[in-house]
């Protein structure tokens, strides 16, 4: 076996591909509870407070997450969404606290260093990322539409203009100032589940010819040590909430929000390829409307011209998507856009 690795490796007990995982024996167990759960994983979810943040960290602590820490700017909303949590009937039983709050501005790069430090302190590793702090942004959105005048057209395009910036700033920039603060502790779960550290290089070989190349090794017997299936070779993970605002070519917000979100999946997208030999991975979930702060005061009924399901995304619809990627079941997941809409970008002018 030849391997390429330019980071502190340790391979003398590493495992390497052996002939089984080129076979699908089809009749082992499959069972959901071990292939869509948490259990055992450390999360960070910013803009957990409220919302669709909140909506994954309650799937999340129900099925069995050993820890998760809320980020965001109020920590009265983050402490809330904790006791919420914590005094549900649905509460997992532990003596353990699970939930924590750490107050945090994404767009403010030493205030997401200081939630890294203190993370790295309390626990020295994350096992998945989930970008999901986000703003509406300028309000000019349906009513572009309703213009009589190309004067109105163009001051209702330049309605909220100097917001823009903050706009992307919490929306886009935060996608990548976020994941790369937490690259380290990202690395660091990787080897804390046996896999080695640091940069593996796919060749030498030609890239046209598939099954030869050098894959990151994992030693086993650290996910034994730890509790875990044999069988989970989950990499650690970046999830980034976009938007189907992100294709949607009929502005429902405002243009800012479509094109900060329509940046935030490009670049989940491009952390995936740039993380490929670094061991991490990166997938983007793309809501359509979901109850929350930023969506209240919609009644909630749709057509089947705007969303065919005819109502807003629920509580199953996002903690299911959520433990699949997260599970076991979603280790081979990776660079993908997970729309979840109802049908919604299938009846709109769209580009995904
Ligand atoms: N709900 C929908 O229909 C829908 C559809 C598509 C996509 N999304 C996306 O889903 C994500 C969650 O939104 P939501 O709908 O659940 O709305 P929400 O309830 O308003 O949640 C947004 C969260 O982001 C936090 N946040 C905002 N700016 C922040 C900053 N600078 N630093 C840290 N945290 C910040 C907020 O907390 P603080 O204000 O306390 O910081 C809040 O908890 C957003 O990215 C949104 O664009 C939502």
């Amino acid at each position: 076996m030849s391997t390429t690795v330019t980071n502190k490796p340790t391979l003398s007990t590493h495992i390497s591909t052996s002939p089984s995982t080129t076979k699908m024996d089809v009749t082992a167990p499959i069972n959901p509870s071990d292939l869509f759960s948490a259990k055992g994983l450390l999360v960070v979810i910013t803009g957990g407070g409220s919302g669709l943040g909140l909506a994954i960290a309650s799937a999340l602590f129900q099925n069995g997450a050993s820890k998760i820490y809320l980020l965001g700017r109020r920590q009265n909303v983050l402490e809330d969404a904790i006791k919420k949590l914590e005094a549900s009937p649905s509460a997992p039983k532990s003596s353990i606290p699970v939930l924590g709050a750490i107050t945090c501005d994404v767009a403010n790069q030493e205030s997401v260093s200081a939630a890294v430090e203190r993370i790295k302190s309390e626990t020295g590793y994350v096992d998945v990322l989930i970008n999901n702090a986000g703003v509406i942004g300028p309000l000019n959105g349906p009513d572009m539409y309703k213009t009589e005048s190309i004067e109105q057209l163009r001051d209702s395009m330049l309605k909220g203009w100097y917001g823009w910036a903050q706009t992307f700033a919490i929306n886009t920039q935060s996608v990548v100032g976020v994941s790369a603060a937490f690259l380290p502790l990202l690395e660091a779960a990787d080897v804390r589940r046996g896999w080695q550290a640091g940069r593996v290089r796919g060749g030498p070989g030609d890239p046209r010819v598939t099954g030869k190349g050098t894959p990151r090794e994992q030693d086993k017997s650290a996910l034994k040590r730890l509790g875990y299936d044999e069988d989970d070779d989950r990499l650690a993970h970046i999830i980034t909430v976009a938007s189907v605002a992100s294709f949607m070519r009929y502005s429902i917000a405002g243009l800012a929000y479509n094109a900060t979100k329509a940046a935030a999946a490009q670049l989940g997208k491009i952390l995936s390829s740039i993380l490929a030999e670094w061991g991490v991975r990166s997938n983007v979930i793309c809501p359509g409307p979901y109850p929350s702060e930023m969506t209240a005061g919609i009644e909630g009924r749709y057509g089947t011209d705007q969303v065919p399901q005819g109502r807003m995304g629920n509580l199953n619809d996002i903690s299911s998507l959520a433990l699949f990627l997260v599970g076991k079941g979603g280790a081979y997941i990776n660079g993908t856009m997970q729309i979840t809409d109802g049908g919604r970008i299938g009846v709109f002018p769209a580009t995904y």
